[in-house]
């Protein structure tokens, strides 16, 4: 019997998986967790719904192309909104999608709005949440992200972690061990599989018309991405923050592609005079792959982003994170990131170091190693065949 006819022949006696994605962090998450569904023996079968909270082809459909993510069978198409809205928005419109097909459980990654939306439907349903990337904690609940992990933790009954720090989490929110498993990182997954076809830096700069004597600095660049409300919503605080990376960039050159809320402000503020264009490129939203070319050439990263810590961490490029927290430690403990929050003085000194290579250097943490999403489709089987034993899968 042929290992297809298998899969196939095994795959019928599960009810599908719901695989949930909706911003642009869920895409490189969830893209090696169905390649190793699909090819788990047997397959486990899986409905992709898109809630389209990220809409726009750099924050969304490039992300599709690049990562081989198959095309959404369901698109909610909820667009933005206010925090209320556009979490309402997607429960109204993924509850009747549950109906329809009676998934074995609702698996969600990550911490935004959509991740959150879905598992309140799935578990008010009494259809079983699985949440990849489950007991981060920033431990600053003004952060809306810090909200919905918690949130969506509290009503996950299977967790799979990315470092052990986040089973303590778990455990002291009153979440058992026996519903946690770690697995690793699927972020890395995904750099791992997309390292080979990354995008060349300089085609990048070019392609966006960005100055390309940007790229000749002999300290090389930086990259820097900004999104998180805290350092942009405000006018004050945006401006600070411009005001610092243009002082950084009179040392070394800045590329930054920019989140459309952050690009908005900008404008919106006034605020285009601090940006000088022969010393900071100011890109659209680039692709996973041009991102990916982007880091790997840079000098140092400068970012609010989760993921770019983790990503940098499994680089050995340096990070500094411009927020006052994280809730990604492991990336400070063992990796390349440096917390320096806004602080000025901080962040020149931190890049001083970098160019003089004194700069902090890491390891790959555990896991950490591209196989992260096999070992949850491994577990997860198991989980399920479990559950429908015991009759506890509708
Ligand atoms: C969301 C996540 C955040 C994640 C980020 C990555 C939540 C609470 N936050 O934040 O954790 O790090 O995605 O990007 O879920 N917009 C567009 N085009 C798009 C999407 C958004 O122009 O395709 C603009 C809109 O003006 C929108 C704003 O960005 O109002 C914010 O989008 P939203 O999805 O609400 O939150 P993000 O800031 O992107």
């Amino acid at each position: 019997m042929s290992d297809e006819y298998v899969r196939l022949a095994l795959e019928g006696d599960l009810s599908p998986i719901i695989c949930v994605v909706g911003a642009r962090p869920n895409f490189m998450k969830m893209a090696p967790v169905l390649r190793a569904m699909n090819a788990h023996v047997p397959r486990l079968p899986v409905v992709l719904v898109h809630t389209g909270q990220h809409y726009d082809k750099n924050m969304s459909d490039r992300m599709f192309e690049d990562l081989c993510l198959p095309r959404p069978d369901v698109n909610l198409g909820v667009g933005s909104g206010t925090h209320a809205v556009q979490t309402a928005e997607v429960m109204r419109l993924f509850e009747p999608v549950v109906d329809v097909h009676k998934p074995s459980c609702v698996a969600v990654v990550g911490d935004v709005n959509s991740t959150l939306a879905c598992s309140l439907v799935a578990v008010k349903k009494g259809v079983p949440v699985v949440h990849i990337e489950a007991g981060l904690r920033s431990f600053d609940r003004t952060m809306p992200e810090e909200i919905n992990r918690v949130l969506c933790d509290q009503i996950s009954d299977r967790l799979y972690t990315t470092e052990r720090t986040a089973e303590a989490n778990l455990n002291r929110e009153g979440i058992p061990s026996c519903r946690v498993c770690f697995v690793g990182n699927v972020m890395i997954d995904s750099l791992i599989f997309g390292r080979a076809n990354a995008r060349n830096a300089k085609n990048t700069i070019q392609t966006c018309r960005a100055d390309p004597s940007i790229l000749t600095n002999p300290f090389g660049y930086g990259v820097v991405t900004l999104h998180r409300p805290s350092n942009v919503d405000d006018s004050q605080t945006l401006r600070e923050l411009l005001g610092v990376l243009n002082e950084v960039a009179g040392i070394l050159p800045l590329v930054l592609p920019l989140h459309p809320r952050t690009r908005s402000n900008i404008d919106r503020y006034g605020l285009g005079g601090l940006i000088d264009p022969a010393r900071m490129a100011l890109l659209p939203p680039q692709g996973y792959l041009e991102m990916l070319g982007l880091v790997e050439g840079a000098t140092v990263v400068l970012t609010d982003s989760g993921g770019l810590q983790e990503e940098t961490t499994a680089l050995g490029i340096p990070c500094l994170t411009l927020r006052e927290n994280t809730e990604r430690p492991i990336t400070v403990e063992q990796g390349t990131n440096i917390v320096v929050g806004r602080n000025r003085d901080a962040i020149l000194d931190a890049v001083q170091e970098i160019l003089s290579g004194r700069g902090k250097r890491g390891r790959v943490p555990e896991f950490w190693d591209g196989h992260a999403s096999e070992r949850i489709t491994a577990d997860l089987y198991q989980w399920l065949k479990k559950m429908q034993t015991k009759g506890a899968l509708q």
